[in-house]
């Protein structure tokens, strides 16, 4: 996400508000229903592919994966054949925290030169399908207004100015923006579900049952699923138990540029200045994990942002996608793309942990969630170790 605002285009107000509206209202609910068919064509696929083994193995971050790689990709750029830059992607993604490190080029020649090559194929990838596709048609109907109106956009300033590589990193920074925080936001999400209390996972269950169950469905095409959108505001226990995994696991930095010479004052003694044009980086984890602000900061509780528990305190202090001018833009998609994947996995499959002990540990520590360290600051950080599962269909 960085480098979405390091190519500058989003710091121009009239851009702002522009592009926001292709990830709201109407055009929100779109993206969603596209969303959930990919998602149900994943899992139909998936079933298909292991019609006669019962259980599937693999890792409960890789079936987050699994749901939201090409679904989340198809819905935003079109049908593009995300998987076959899945392995670059992936690369791509594992080392995303080293593209940051102030290393002259030859270093990162030398050292990293397998996710050097990784970036160049998507960045070329990227540009090539949105601007020289195989079949034009196809490319309008499917991709996004969103992806669409930004490269639109792109092409109309002279090459010097914005090149063609620029373009394709750009595209790559959305990518990542859109997909590199949702999967392990899903992956919290139901890690901190299945490993919980059989009484919590049981309320999200029958919510998304009464409310859900038509628009989930694997074996109709969707009749009225515009309504049954709606539902999915009705899963208030389902949407408090996706904020409190975010309050637990969103540790981006935000970063700004101080306008003017300002003073802060910390506590009866202390004040800190910072002066107009100094860069500040904001850690919004901070308060997430402050006592006085959430009690017993380092516990999952699910209901924690019913709207009936929550003090004004707490909404201030709740920043998982940022705040101000340049909070999260795809904020609601990520909210509905959470709930929906939580929503299909929980409706349709069984999931057994293969490590027996996992229930007992993270939730009764008082300890910040496993991640991997080198990812904390730049948005949800994966898992540090892999959670091996197995998981079945639901007859
Ligand atoms: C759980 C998932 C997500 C999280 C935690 C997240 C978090 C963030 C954060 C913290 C920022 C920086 C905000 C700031 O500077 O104040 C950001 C920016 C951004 N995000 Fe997200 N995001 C998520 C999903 C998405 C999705 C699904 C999309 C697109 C569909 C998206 C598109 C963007 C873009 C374009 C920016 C740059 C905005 C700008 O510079 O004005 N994000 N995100």
């Amino acid at each position: 996400m960085y480098v979405v605002i390091g190519l500058g285009l989003f710091e121009t107000n009239d851009l702002t508000h522009e592009y926001v509206q292709y990830l709201q209202g109407k055009e929100l609910k779109q993206l969603t229903l596209t969303l959930a068919q990919h998602i149900r064509q994943a899992l139909v696929n998936k079933g298909r592919e292991h019609m006669h083994s019962e259980w599937i193995e693999c890792g409960l971050f890789e079936l987050s994966h699994m749901l939201l790689f090409e679904s989340s990709i198809k819905t935003l750029y079109g049908d593009i054949d995300p998987l076959s830059f899945e392995r670059e992607y992936r690369i791509f993604d594992s080392n995303i925290h080293v593209l940051m490190y102030p290393y002259p080029t030859f270093i990162f020649k030398q050292l990293y030169s397998s996710l050097i090559k990784a970036k160049q194929f998507l960045i070329k990838q990227l540009y090539e399908r949105q601007h020289h596709p195989h079949d034009q048609d196809q490319l309008d109907r499917t991709r996004s207004l969103f992806v669409k109106f930004m490269n639109d956009l792109m092409c109309k300033y002279p090459e010097q100015t914005v090149s063609i590589n620029d373009i394709g990193s750009f595209n790559l920074a959305l990518l990542w923006s859109a997909i590199g925080n949702t999967i392990p936001a899903v992956y919290w999400a139901l890690f901190y579900l299945l490993t919980g209390p059989t009484a919590t996972i049981d309320i999200i269950k029958k919510e998304i049952q009464q409310h859900l169950s038509l628009f989930i469905r694997l074996d109709i095409p969707d009749e009225n699923n515009d309504y049954q959108l709606d539902q999915l505001d009705k899963c208030v226990h389902l949407d408090s138990a996706i904020d409190e995994t975010l309050r637990l696991v969103a540790t981006a930095m935000i970063l700004r540029r101080c306008s003017k010479d300002t003073k802060i004052t910390l506590d009866a003694e202390r004040t800190l200045l910072i002066k107009k044009n100094e860069a500040i980086v904001l850690f919004p984890c901070a308060s997430h994990y402050d006592s006085r602000i959430f009690h017993n900061p380092f516990q999952y509780k699910h209901d924690r942002f019913l709207p009936a528990n929550l003090n004004v305190e707490q909404k201030r202090s709740f920043l998982p996608f940022g705040g101000g001018k340049f909070i999260c833009p795809g904020r609601s998609m990520a909210k509905n793309t959470i709930k929906i994947s939580v929503a299909f996995v929980l409706q349709h499959l069984n999931i057994e942990f293969l490590n027996s002990d996992i229930r007992t540990p993270p939730l009764a520590k008082e300890k910040i969630p496993d991640f991997q360290n080198s990812r904390i600051g730049y948005g949800i950080a994966p898992p540090r170790e892999e959670r091996r599962i197995r998981y079945s269909f639901k007859q």
